[in-house]
C-alpha cells in the first residue's frame, strides 16, 4: 500500500510539483496573530479598507441555491461601471476572474500569458496552476510599460495583464500606453486591465473604452474601496461574447446568497455614497502618511500614490519589518519583487492605525541610531 505522500508524489500534476502557493497577507502572518498577547493586531499588509460597514441579511432564501449571476448585483454594478448587463460577470473576487480568463483562453501546456513585473502575484500563480506559461516584460525604471518588450511578444501570448493602478508600485499606466498595447494585440490577444484600485484614481478607468476595443477586458473588485474583502466579490467587464465564454467555465453557484445581498446593498446609492466618503478619508490619510514618512531620512518613497497603499525603500527593511511584527503591526515585504530591493508596502489604515505605525517607525529609527 502506498502512503498518502507516495500517492501524491505519483499522481500530482507535473506543473504543481514546484509551485509555491501565493503567500497571501493572511497566510504569512496567521501564526503571528495567535492571540497570545492582548495586543490588537494592525493589518496594513493586504490593501484592505480599514472600515467595517454594517449590512442587513435576509435569510428567507438560504435554503435555495443562489443564482449563478444574481440579477440585482449585475444590474447595480453595470450601472455603477457604465456598462450594460451583458458586458459583466460577477465572481468570487477578481482573483476568480483572473483564473476564469486563463482557463477559458489559454490551452494548458501550450499557451502563455504576459505579465509586467513588479505586479500582482496572482496572474503568474493562476497561470502556473493551470499549466499555462508566463512571459514577462518588466516595467521600466519609472514603472511605465516597456512597450518594445511587450510588442516583441505578439503571437506568443493569449492574455496580456496590465495592472493599473499597479500593485505594488501605486503607479497608473498612461492611457496612451494601454491603447498602444490594445492596438498591437488587436488580432492576437485579450488585454486584461486590472482596475482593482480604480476608485482611488477614478478618472483613469478604461471601462468607457469597451466599445472601442473588442480585445479589452477589465477586472474590478469590492475588496478595496468598497471595504468588502471578506465577502469575495469581483467583476469582469468585457464585450458580451467574452463574458459568454467565461460563463462556460465558472462554477454553477459561484456567489453565495449572503454575498449577493451585501454586494447589492454596497452598490445602492447609499452604499456608493459611503464608499466615496471612505475613499476621500483614505486619500487624506494617505497624504498624511506620505508626509510623515518623508521626514524619515532612511525612508525613500517609491512609485506613486494612485491606490490605497504606499511603497517605500529602507536599507534596514528587515529590522524594521521584524520590529513591526513584534508589535503586531503587519505591513508587506515587497523586496523579492523585481527592482524593488529593500521595499516595503503599507496599506493606508485609519488615523489611529497610521499613527500607531508612524510611532513605531519613529521608535525603530531612534533605537537604530543609538
Ligand atoms: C491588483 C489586484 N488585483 C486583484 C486582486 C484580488 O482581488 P479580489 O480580492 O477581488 O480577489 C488584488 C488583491 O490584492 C489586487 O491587488
Amino acid at each position: 500500500m502506498l502512503s498518502s505522500q507516495q500517492l501524491v508524489d505519483k499522481l500530482v500534476c507535473a506543473n504543481l510539483k514546484a509551485l509555491v502557493p501565493y503567500e497571501s497577507a493572511r497566510r504569512l502572518f496567521a501564526a503571528s496573530d495567535n492571540g497570545a498577547t492582548a495586543q490588537v493586531p494592525v493589518w496594513l499588509n493586504a490593501n484592505e479598507s480599514p472600515f467595517a460597514n454594517d449590512y442587513a441579511l435576509d435569510c428567507a432564501r438560504l435554503n435555495r441555491y443562489p443564482d449563478c449571476q444574481p440579477a440585482s448585483v449585475i444590474k447595480a454594478y453595470a450601472a455603477y461601471a457604465g456598462v450594460n448587463n451583458k458586458q459583466l460577470l460577477v465572481s468570487r473576487g477578481a482573483d476568480e476572474g483572473i483564473e476564469l480568463l486563463i482557463r477559458a483562453f489559454c490551452t494548458p501546456g501550450q499557451d502563455r500569458i504576459l505579465i509586467c513585473p513588479p505586479t500582482y502575484g496572482m496572474y503568474a500563480i493562476s497561470a502556473q496552476t493551470c499549466n499555462v506559461g508566463v512571459e514577462t516584460a518588466p516595467l521600466l525604471a519609472d514603472f511605465s510599460l516597456d512597450l518594445d518588450a511587450i510588442k516583441a511578444l505578439k503571437d506568443k501570448v493569449n492574455l496580456v495583464f496590465i495592472c493599473s493602478p499597479n500593485n505594488p508600485t501605486g503607479t497608473s499606466v498612461a492611457a496612451q500606453q494601454i491603447k498602444a498595447v490594445l492596438e498591437h494585440f488587436a488580432d492576437s490577444a485579450l488585454v486584461v486591465v486590472d482596475e482593482a484600485y480604480i476608485e482611488f484614481d477614478a478618472t483613469s478607468s478604461f471601462a468607457p473604452q469597451l466599445v472601442n476595443y473588442p480585445n479589452l477586458v477589465i477586472l474590478r473588485t469590492l475588496s478595496k474601496a468598497f471595504a468588502l474583502a471578506g465577502i469575495r466579490c469581483g467583476f469582469t467587464l468585457a464585450n458580451d461574447v467574452i463574458i459568454h465564454t467565461l460563463l462556460k467555465v465558472i462554477a454553477p453557484y459561484p456567489l453565495p446568497e449572503p454575498v449577493a445581498q451585501i454586494a447589492s446593498q454596497a452598490l445602492s446609492d447609499k452604499g456608493l455614497a459611503l464608499m466615496n466618503g471612505q475613499v476621500s478619508q483614505i486619500a487624506q490619510q494617505k497624504q498624511r502618511l506620505k508626509q510623515a514618512l518623508n521626514c524619515f531620512a532612511d525612508i525613500e518613497l517609491v512609485g506613486d500614490d494612485k491606490a490605497n497603499f504606499i511603497l517605500f525603500r529602507c536599507a534596514q527593511k528587515q529590522g524594521l519589518m521584524d520590529f513591526l511584527v513584534s508589535a503586531k503591526v503587519f505591513i508587506r515585504d515587497q523586496s523579492k519583487q523585481r527592482n524593488l530591493n529593500n521595499c516595503l508596502r503599507i496599506t493606508v489604515g485609519d488615523a489611529e492605525q497610521n499613527q500607531q505605525l508612524l510611532d513605531l517607525i519613529g521608535q525603530f529609527f531612534q533605537r537604530a541610531g543609538q
